[in-house]
This record gives structure tokens, sequence and C-alpha cells, in this order.
């Protein structure tokens, strides 16, 4: 991986890990209960958690398989994720240092990946989609959960010109607000990538996520004037991008905003 895109990984998450560790969007979402209910994993699997931030999709997976590691470029998370582990008393779970494009484990060692709100910083998703293939066993799943960009079913009526460019908008807006951001494509493109690359699709849904906006940007440790961007684009921004993040204020005046989460489950075919 090109050392910059790595620096700016860990020097983002390093300076935030421990935010990581309580925020609500990681630690409750919905989509970590929902992955566990589609994934449907067996006690004898042998898993690893991709990116795995402060460990919360290592938890709550680790108490249904045998053993679970618990992996990510930035030391800081590996030591919230070991955190996590001792606070909830979870034995099965070991971290590891690890790139999601070059995975250090040998070929077919794994039942499960599993990999959440993560895959959208890293370089090359060709390249961890072929390492997740290379150390599933044959007949093992992936679990992927992640945020995706508009497509023809968020933004109906709206030329293919139109959804490139809201497309390219909504990473935008996402680097501008997070810099170690890479791409988030919409759903099609992760599942012609899966089966591109010898997975069957058993599963796939869209869950709709509810951020507030300023724990969102205090979070990522914005400076002043990228907050006041990133709320000049949610109320004056191109309107095939609002449609999809639909801004809205509530009665105490909180400005929040919708994303948009993917869960694929899909199996290594050969
Ligand atoms: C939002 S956090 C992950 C959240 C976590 N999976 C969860 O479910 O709560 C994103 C993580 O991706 C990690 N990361 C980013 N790029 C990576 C890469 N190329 N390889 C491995 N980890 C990476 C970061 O260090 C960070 O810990």
């Amino acid at each position: 991986m090109a050392d910059d895109v790595t620096a700016s990984v860990q020097s983002q998450f390093g300076r935030a890990a421990a935010d990581y560790a309580t925020s609500s969007v990681h630690a409750q979402g919905e989509s970590l209960a929902r992955i566990v209910e589609l994934t449907a994993p067996q006690k004898t699997w042998e898993a690893l958690d991709v990116a795995t931030g402060a460990g919360h999709t290592a938890a709550i997976f680790a108490p249904h398989v045998a053993s679970m590691i618990a992996s990510d470029i930035t030391d800081e998370m590996l030591q919230e994720a070991a955190k996590l582990a001792n606070a909830r008393r979870i034995s099965n779970i070991l971290t590891a240092k690890a790139a999601a494009d070059a995975l250090p484990f040998p070929d077919q060692s794994f039942d499960l990946v599993c990999c959440r709100l993560a895959a959208h910083h890293f370089p090359d998703l060709h390249a961890f989609v072929r390492e997740v293939r290379r150390v599933l066993k044959v007949g093992g799943r992936f679990a992927l959960v992640d945020n995706v960009a508009p497509d023809a079913e968020r933004l109906p009526g709206e030329s293919a010109t139109a959804i490139d460019a809201a497309i390219a908008d909504y990473n935008g807006f996402e680097k501008l607000r997070d810099p170690s951001h890479g791409f988030a494509p919409p759903p099609q493109v992760w599942i012609d990538l899966l089966q591109s690359n010898g997975f069957k699709i058993a599963a796939h849904e869209q869950i709709e996520k509810e951020l507030e906006f300023t724990p969102w940007v205090t979070r990522m440790r914005c400076t002043p004037e990228v907050i006041s961007e990133l709320e000049t684009i949610l109320r004056d921004g191109p309107a095939p991008l609002r449609t999809f993040l639909k801004p809205r204020r509530d009665d105490a005046g909180a400005l929040h905003f919708t994303l948009q989460e993917l869960l694929i489950v899909a199996d290594r075919q050969s």
C-alpha cells in the first residue's frame, strides 16, 4: 500500500481511536446485529475482522465463532480493540496488525472474514477482495458492511451523468470531513466486484443510517473551516447530493443527515 495513504489513515485514526470506542454509530449501529444475523456464524469457525477499529464487529461475532483475529493497520485502534475484548471478558479475540490489501495470513486460513465501515478507506478495493478470497477457505464466508454512494434507486429520475456527479460529490463530502476517506462506490460495484472474484452473493441489503452532524465532525477533529464548508454543502450543495443525504434540523436545531450502509454476505465458490 502507498506509504502516504497508510500514514494518513494511521494519523487520522490514531488521534481518534478512543472516540471510536464510544461512537454510537460504531458501537451500536443497526448493521452490527444485522450482519451477524445475515452471516449465521458457526461455533467451529476461525474468523478474521479486517480494519477492526475499536473492535465492535470482532466483539459481536466472537461469541458465535471458535476464534477471532481483530486486525487493523493502526496500533492505537488495536489497543482499543484489545481493551474492548478485556472489558467484555471475551477470551477468543487476538489482535494483529494487518493492511487490508496485504493480509499477513496463509491461503485458506479462515471460515469467515468480516469488515465493517472501513473499506472506503482502502486504497485498492480489488486488491482487498482478492486478499479476502485468498485467506478464506473454499466455501468460506465474507461479511461486508460499508457506506455506499448514490445510485439510480436512491436518485430516481436522475440521468446517468447526474448520478456519476452525485457519486463524486458524495465522496468529496466524505473526504472533506476525513482526508483518509478513499472511495465508497455505489452498491452494484461491490456486487460486481465480488462476483467477478469468484464469490456467490448469499444476501445483500441496505440500511439507512441517521447521523447527527456535530458528533460526526467532532469524531474526526474537523477544523471550524471544514465544519462550515460541510454545513454549506448540506444547505446549498448540489440537489442530487442533498436528495441523497437528506439534511434536516431537529426540534432543538441540531443538524442531521442520512447515509446508506450496504450489507453483503458472499461465499467463496472455488
Ligand atoms: C471506522 S474504523 C472501523 C470500524 C469498525 N470496523 C467497526 O465496526 O466499528 C476504520 C478503521 O479502518 C482502518 N483502516 C483504514 N485503512 C486500512 C487498511 N488499508 N488496512 C487495514 N485497516 C485500515 C483504520 O485504522 C480504522 O481503524
